[in-house]
């Protein structure tokens, strides 16, 4: 199947666009993620105790969609690559990207025992997570200079 040439080209953008918002929310959600674990362990001020509930839920409802978009967002990744190169490249970027979907799929896998008050859970989801941020920014640092060489090549530059 071939895609029209414009599509091939567009196609390229969306990636590295997606994963920047999603980086964003990963952030967003690890503040939520704190201000529940405040709440909960009593080192917050009453107007943040009252709102414990609600900031699991909003934590746990905004997670769950980040989950499933790291998921989309990287195997859409590995298609545009396929689909613009013919092969993926073995590389940083792609092994990086795999391993942050087994980080982030066993972090939330930890909610069942989580939800019981098990602290052994709670801290392994603490530490999951924030390996896969640090994974996420390297993925930005790296994705970046995918896509400029990708400008580079389109611009009529040195080929990538
Ligand atoms: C960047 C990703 C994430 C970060 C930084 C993060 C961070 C945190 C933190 C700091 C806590 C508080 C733990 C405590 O109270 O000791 C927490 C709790 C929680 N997280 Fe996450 N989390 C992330 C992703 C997820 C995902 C993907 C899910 C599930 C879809 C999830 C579900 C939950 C739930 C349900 C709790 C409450 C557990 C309880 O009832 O005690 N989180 N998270
Ligand atoms: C945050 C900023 C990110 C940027 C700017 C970015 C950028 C890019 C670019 C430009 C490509 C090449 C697409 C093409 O060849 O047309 C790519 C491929 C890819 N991206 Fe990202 N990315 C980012 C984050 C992520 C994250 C967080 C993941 C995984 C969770 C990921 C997974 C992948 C994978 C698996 C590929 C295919 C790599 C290959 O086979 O060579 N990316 N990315």
């Amino acid at each position: 199947m071939e895609l029209p040439e414009s599509v091939k080209v567009w196609s390229q953008f969306f990636h590295p666009a997606f994963m920047w918002i999603l980086l964003g929310t990963s952030v967003y959600t690890l503040y939520l993620g704190i201000q529940f674990r405040r709440a909960r362990t009593g080192n917050a001020e009453e107007e943040v105790k009252n709102k414990k509930g609600k900031l699991r839920e909003k934590h746990y409802s905004i997670s769950s969609i980040l989950l499933a978009f790291v998921i989309i967002g990287n195997l859409g990744g590995m298609a545009v690559t396929y689909i613009n190169n013919g092969k993926l490249f073995v590389g940083p970027h792609l092994l990086v990207g795999l391993s942050i979907l087994a980080l982030i799929a066993t972090s939330a896998a930890l909610v069942p025992w989580m939800t019981k008050g098990n602290n052994l859970a709670r801290n392994a989801h603490i530490v999951l997570n924030v390996a896969v941020l640090g994974l996420f920014s390297w993925q930005a640092f790296t994705g970046m200079q995918i896509l400029f060489k990708i400008i580079g090549s389109l611009t009529g530059g040195e080929s990538a």
